[in-house]
């Protein structure tokens, strides 16, 4: 059976989200500040990073910003994504990676590669059913440094059909200040109707929070929500 995920190996579905969605979501510069200084709180600088579900690469890619001397993982299945990865991050030090978190071995393509100061995600997870999401948590917390970070910025099931209603309408302004040439009407259709929509295996955060602490991450939070979107995060115990 194909599985829904597989709608993101499809270079129109990435195009789509690429110059459209992901430059409106809302605050999504402010989604990345938190993501920094969560990192910021270590001791060290970050030295080995995993960005999992990478897309074009865009979280990865403030991550190298701040620490131009870590080594950077990106992986991805979908083989558009990763060539516009490629593309974004072209000129520096970084590895690509083709790989399925769904499937359960996927930790031996990175595990060389860690372990990991830094494990960071975005609107990727979402796509796994919740009992291979905890599971995959799991394999996550395995890949980290003593003291590492797992930072999630995530789609998140919604407390009330309200906040859906307020993130859809937030969306759909932003995307047609950027795409004025269409109608409110066709995209607001094209969103609501998104070919990627039919994928997303939403949970909530709280939930997900109880799911890291439950593993053994520490300081484990929702530090920043907005509508449907959240940036949750955990720490591996450093017991030295
Ligand atoms: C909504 S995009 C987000 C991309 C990027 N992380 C960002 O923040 O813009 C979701 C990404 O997760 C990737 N993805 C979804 N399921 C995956 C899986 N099972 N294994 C690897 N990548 C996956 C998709 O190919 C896509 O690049």
């Amino acid at each position: 059976m194909k599985l829904k995920d597989e709608v993101w190996k499809s270079g129109k579905v990435v195009n789509q989200f690429l110059t459209g969605v992901r430059g409106a979501l809302p605050l999504a510069q402010t989604q990345i500040e938190v993501m920094l200084r969560l990192l910021a709180t270590r001791r060290q600088p970050v030295r080995r990073f995993l960005d999992l579900g990478c897309g074009n690469g865009v979280l990865g890619a403030a991550v190298l910003e701040k620490y131009p001397r870590a080594a950077g993982v990106f992986a991805d299945f979908s083989e558009p994504m990763l060539a516009a990865c490629r593309a974004k991050l072209a000129g520096k030090h970084v590895t690509t990676l083709s790989l399925d978190f769904g499937k359960r071995d996927w930790a031996k393509a990175v595990a060389e590669a860690g372990p990991f100061d830094a494990i960071v995600s975005g609107f990727a997870i979402h796509h796994q059913p919740d009992q291979r999401k905890r599971t995959l948590y799991r394999e996550i917390y395995r890949l980290l440094a003593p003291g590492g970070w797992f930072v999630n910025i995530e789609h998140v099931a919604p407390a009330t059909p309200l906040t859906t209603v307020l993130f859809d309408e937030v969306m759909i302004e932003s995307i047609h200040r950027q795409q004025s040439h269409l109608s409110r009407a066709v995209v607001s259709r094209q969103f609501v109707k998104r070919a990627d929509k039919a994928a997303n295996i939403l949970a909530p955060v709280e939930e997900q929070c109880r799911w890291l602490r439950k593993i053994g991450f520490t300081d484990v939070d929702c530090y920043f929500k907005i509508y449907e979107l959240a940036v949750f995060a955990g720490r591996k115990r450093d017991h030295r």
